[in-house]
């Protein structure tokens, strides 16, 4: 079977990529270049959902990690998990939203209007993703 690191780390990485592809998306489309927003932001919804999948995969063989300090550091933890859980969560349905209209009706306005709310979100799931995984994996409490 496949191991708590591997899946830890491959859940991880998925966050990681996320987030370089929507960053370089979005410079993109600063630029005007479309086709290539596209790709970065396709990208980057396939690694998000790609994540989901492991990260599902982890839960349900190994349940969820307890966080190993207390104090300030358990304060400092559960501070960025409760967002990072709320947003992840409102992020999914936004997300299809965006390529729906992007995709399917073709209504760039009302795409660029959602997608202001949206990609500071993502960023912040992103980059919290990995700061939850150095927290519990990584960092040691003395
Ligand atoms: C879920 C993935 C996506 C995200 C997060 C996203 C994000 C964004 C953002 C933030 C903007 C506004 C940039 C700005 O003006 O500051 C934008 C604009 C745009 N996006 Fe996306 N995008 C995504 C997928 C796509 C896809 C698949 C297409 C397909 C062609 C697309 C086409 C466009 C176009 C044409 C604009 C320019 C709209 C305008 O300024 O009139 N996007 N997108």
């Amino acid at each position: 079977m496949i191991s708590l690191q591997s899946l830890t780390i491959l859940s991880t990485s998925c966050i990681v990529l996320s987030g370089l592809s929507l960053l370089l998306g979005w410079y993109f489309i600063r630029g005007k270049q479309i086709d290539r927003h596209k790709a970065a932001m396709l990208t980057a919804s396939s690694f998000a959902a790609l994540f989901l999948v492991f990260y599902v995969t982890r839960w349900s063989i190994y349940g969820s990690k307890a966080f190993p300090g207390a104090g300030g550091w358990k304060t400092f933890y559960l501070i960025n998990l409760v967002p990072h859980i709320i947003f992840a969560m409102i992020l999914a349905p936004l997300v299809l939203r965006l390529l729906h209209l992007a995709l399917r009706k073709r209504d760039y306005v009302a795409h660029r209007n959602l997608a202001r709310y949206v990609l500071p979100m993502w960023l912040y799931v992103s980059a919290s993703g990995w700061l939850i995984y150095y927290l519990l994996y990584v960092k040691t409490y003395g």
